[in-house]
């Protein structure tokens, strides 16, 4: 049986489009099948009747849930939000727990220089939408919930606009503003906040997709899983795995940061290609730079020639021990000292947190003095190693993945940035160049 009534014309025209020129990579406005595939920011959002004339229909009335979860689980979709888990595994869970689902649409991107999710939002809003009205019908939910940030202009006037534009039939969709934070889009603080709490994660043993909302089954999906589910849903399994690799497949989108061309460009990586290809072609970068950091602040720096050469791979980058996370690859500009850099983020983060975990509320600030000191002179070779074992102590505690995400920056700031250490304990001071290249922080409204 079909889940989706195929336009077969249009499909007939997406496969030769995808023979002649299959990118390696994108941005907005190329040709083809994928995510960023149509009308640039330039012509606003796509309309629905744009939308669906390149795309065709879906045929929701009539999905099979467990057929379009079949699908799902052969095409192999990953989580895009950051922890890469199986979308059809949750959609299993919610279907077989009792109690009617909810679909939370995860669009509060926390990260402050991803761009990816907004820029959905901004120019594919309908994909968003259907990948929603997909996940409802997969799971049998009677409810979405759109999690996003009242202040994200563009992105708030094109979800509007387009829902304004649909019919959502028998299900409820209902549009929540999200608090301002770093922690406010994971799951259980996701849930926990739809909930009538606060926006705080919580160490449950029981995960979201078969208690949460209400006691209801809860699935919450980032906005980019969502819109791959929709493409899967028209072009199928075998389609989606002609991108990325056999253990992660698909395509996967990538915010550029720091010293590139244009902060906040979201590009597509659909081929095999490496970092260093993605910032020649994209980020306009003639030489290797000095470090890269790849996959959100909370994610690891590399040294330029290591990340030159690395694959755009979630597989081959978990080998190394590393996440892609929420995509971002951010450049740091030759004025800046990589471990000032990190301070500056690290200083930030340990605001963040949600002030439930000692390892958090203490260990976090602890470690951030600590790099202060480094980086103001004040710091000896035992005061690095104090500050390694208090980071390997923080490391998996807590109940989220932020102390380790932040334990996770610092530890590969020290090993990407030896010279600058090295300089450092030798008594010598520096800060983060406040040049255009900066990594964006949000202002403190924004983040508190
Ligand atoms: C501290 C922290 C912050 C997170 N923030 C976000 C976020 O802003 N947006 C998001 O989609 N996922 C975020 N996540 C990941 C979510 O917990 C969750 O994995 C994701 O929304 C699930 O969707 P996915 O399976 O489609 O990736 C965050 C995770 C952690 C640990
Ligand atoms: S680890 Fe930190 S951010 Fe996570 S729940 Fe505990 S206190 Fe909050």
């Amino acid at each position: 049986m079909t889940i989706v009534d195929f336009n077969q014309a249009r499909r007939e025209r997406d496969a030769s489009l995808r023979l002649v020129s299959a990118p390696r990579f994108m941005v907005a406005g190329e040709t083809g099948s994928r995510l960023l595939a149509g009308p640039t920011a330039s012509h606003g959002a796509e309309s629905l009747e744009h939308h669906l004339d390149r795309l065709g229909e879906l045929d929701l009335a009539n999905v099979d849930p467990r057929e379009l979860r079949d699908t799902l689980r052969e095409s192999g979709l990953l989580g895009r939000g950051g922890g890469g888990f199986p979308m059809a595994t949750k959609f299993d869970v919610a279907a077989e727990s009792p109690g009617t689902p909810i679909v939370v649409v995860n669009a509060s991107e926390g990260e402050p220089a991803s761009r990816k999710d907004q820029t959905l939002l901004e120019l594919r809003p309908h994909l968003v939408l259907d990948g929603a009205q997909l996940a409802a019908a997969a799971v049998e939910a009677n409810d979405i919930v759109i999690y996003t940030h009242r202040s994200r202009v563009a992105a708030n006037q094109s979800l509007r606009a387009a829902l304004a534009e649909r019919d959502e039939g028998e299900v409820r969709v209902r549009v929540v503003d999200a608090p301002e934070t770093y922690i406010a889009g994971e799951t259980s603080a996701v849930v926990s906040y739809l909930d009538g709490r606060g926006a705080l994660p919580s160490r449950g043993v029981i995960p979201a997709a078969r208690v949460g909302i209400g006691q209801r089954p809860t699935v919450v999906n980032n906005v980019e899983t969502l819109s791959h589910l929709a493409l899967i849903a028209r072009h199928g399994a075998s389609w989606f795995g002609e991108a990325g690799a056999p253990e992660a497949p698909g395509s996967t989108l990538l915010t550029l940061a720091g010293a590139v061309r244009e902060p906040g460009l979201v590009v597509e990586v659909v081929g095999p290609v490496t970092i260093g290809e993605v910032l020649e072609t994209y980020a306009g970068l003639r030489s290797v730079p000095r470090a890269v950091l790849v996959g959100g602040y909370e994610g690891t720096w590399m040294p330029g020639e290591a990340a030159w050469r690395t694959p755009v791979e979630r597989f081959r980058l978990s080998q190394l021990g590393m996440s892609l996370g929420c995509g971002l690859v951010a450049v740091l500009d030759e004025d800046t000292c990589g471990l000032a850099q990190t301070a500056h983020l690290v200083k930030w983060l340990a605001s963040q947190s949600a002030g439930q975990c000692g390892p958090c509320i203490f260990g976090l600030p602890t470690l951030s003095s600590e790099l202060d000191q480094l980086i103001a002179g004040r710091s000896r070779k035992g005061d690095v190693r104090r500050l390694r074992e208090l980071a390997t102590s923080v490391r998996g505690r807590g109940a989220c993945g932020h102390p380790t995400g932040v334990v996770s920056l610092i530890e590969s700031a020290l090993d990407t940035f030896a010279p600058e250490l090295k300089s450092h304990l030798r008594g010598e001071i520096c800060g983060v160049s406040r040049g255009a290249h900066d990594f964006p922080l949000p202002t403190t409204e924004e983040s508190s």
